[in-house]
């Protein structure tokens, strides 16, 4: 089965064609090299803009996306509010991607703290927050990714398959 992916890019100066986003295509590069089941992208350019946010990732799961990652808006600066809005539209929140994420990005960059990605299930949807720097992306899905095909697995999603020689996903044995 085809999975949706969803890739958001929350920035107010690539939104407004400032300059070119490169977050957006760094996470669709990313999936293409570890996916070998099929998928289709639902990638969105938005300001840093709550309800803006909030109704994006709404109208992505509603689509019918069982991932959607974004990128950008995580910071402490007054216009990051992407944390808040993925909060605010997930029924379930799984602390343990923000986590893992910041614990990698810490060995590259001390900044790495100012990043208050999350993640949370909306349905039976996953949604992931990555930092707004392209050089954050591949890093972060290194980091996290092999949970996430089991994540959807165990929401009745799509079964993703990914390149065992790029990334291996790791499914408990039997799953
Ligand atoms: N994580 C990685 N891997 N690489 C980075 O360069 N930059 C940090 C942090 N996490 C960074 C990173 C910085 S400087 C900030 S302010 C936060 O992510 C938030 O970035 P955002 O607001 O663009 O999402």
């Amino acid at each position: 089965m085809t999975c949706r992916i969803g890739i958001l890019t929350i920035s107010d100066r690539a939104s407004q064609g400032v300059y070119e986003d490169r977050s957006g295509p760094a996470i669709r590069d990313t999936l293409r090299v570890y996916l070998t089941s099929p998928w289709v992208e639902d990638y969105r350019v938005i300001p840093d803009e709550r309800p803006r946010i909030e109704s994006t990732l709404i109208a992505m799961v509603d689509a019918g996306c069982r991932l959607v990652v974004t990128t950008g808006g995580t910071g402490p600066a007054t216009r990051d509010v992407t944390p808040e809005a993925t909060e605010a539209v997930c029924d379930r929140m799984m602390p343990g991607f923000g986590e893992l994420m910041r614990a990698v990005s810490l060995r590259s960059v001390p900044t790495a703290i100012l990043s208050r990605q999350t993640a949370g299930l909306r349905g039976g949807s996953l949604i992931i927050n990555l930092p707004g720097k392209p050089t954050a992306i591949r890093e972060c899905l290194d980091a996290v990714f092999p949970a996430v095909p089991y994540c959807i697995d165990l929401m009745d999603g799509p079964r993703l398959e990914t390149d065992p020689t790029v990334l291996k996903a790791f499914r408990p044995k039997g799953a």
